[in-house]
């Protein structure tokens, strides 16, 4: 067994360490559904999921997973772009979880993209409580291409060092575009 785990279960690590029963979270990228599952999963009887995607199809796939588990009382699946977070939500929320690209098992000319995840992660650090947590998953090469990663970590190099602090993590000597790991924590008001 590996100790230093891929980009989206260091994600899942992080994200678990602060979120807390009663909270309030977002997944951006609600996809087939399983970071939607496992954050309804920490947030107990008292808190909520709001979970977003542009494809029906991906929402469909997060319900009746959710149904599966018996979560989908705690999840709001809302089917517009986490660049309309704000239209949805105005309490400060602890988490905010995004994955980038495409659906697996989807259409991959539907992914992410570069301009409209900024748009996101801006409204998500409005959004976010202090020292909340916005974890983003990188995917990219292949038909995700490189613009999205390259304009994300253009613009994350922007954020205010005193009130967020960034952290990217990444895997420098592994083949085929391994996915980066980037957590931002809002440190001040
Ligand atoms: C890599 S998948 C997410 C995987 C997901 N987290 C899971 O656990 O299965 C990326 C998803 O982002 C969605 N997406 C693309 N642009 C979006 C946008 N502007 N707002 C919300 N979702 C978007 C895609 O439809 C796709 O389902």
């Amino acid at each position: 067994m590996c100790i230093l785990k891929n980009s989206l279960n260091q994600s899942h690590q992080i994200v678990s360490s602060i979120v807390e029963k009663g909270d309030l979270v977002i997944d951006a990228t609600a996809g087939n559904g399983n970071d939607t599952v496992f954050l309804a999963g920490l947030i107990g009887k008292e808190g909520s999921v709001y979970s977003f995607d542009i494809q029906q199809s991906a929402l469909n796939a997060t319900q009746q997973k959710l149904m599966e588990k018996q979560l989908d009382d705690k999840v709001r699946l809302i089917h517009d772009g986490h660049q309309n977070i704000k239209n949805y939500i105005s309490e400060p929320v602890k988490a905010v979880m995004f994955n980038l690209g495409y659906l697996p098992g989807g259409d991959h000319s539907i992914g992410t993209k570069g301009n409209t995840t900024i748009e996101a992660i801006k409204a998500s650090m409005e959004l976010l409580a202090v020292h909340g947590i916005i974890s983003i998953v990188v995917y990219y090469g292949g038909d995700s291409g490189f613009d999205e990663k390259n304009e994300v970590m253009d613009f994350i190099k922007t954020i205010d060092c005193k009130k967020f602090t960034v952290m990217r993590m990444d895997f420098v000597n592994q083949i085929n575009c391994p996915p980066i790991l980037i957590c931002i924590e809002k440190t001040k008001e």
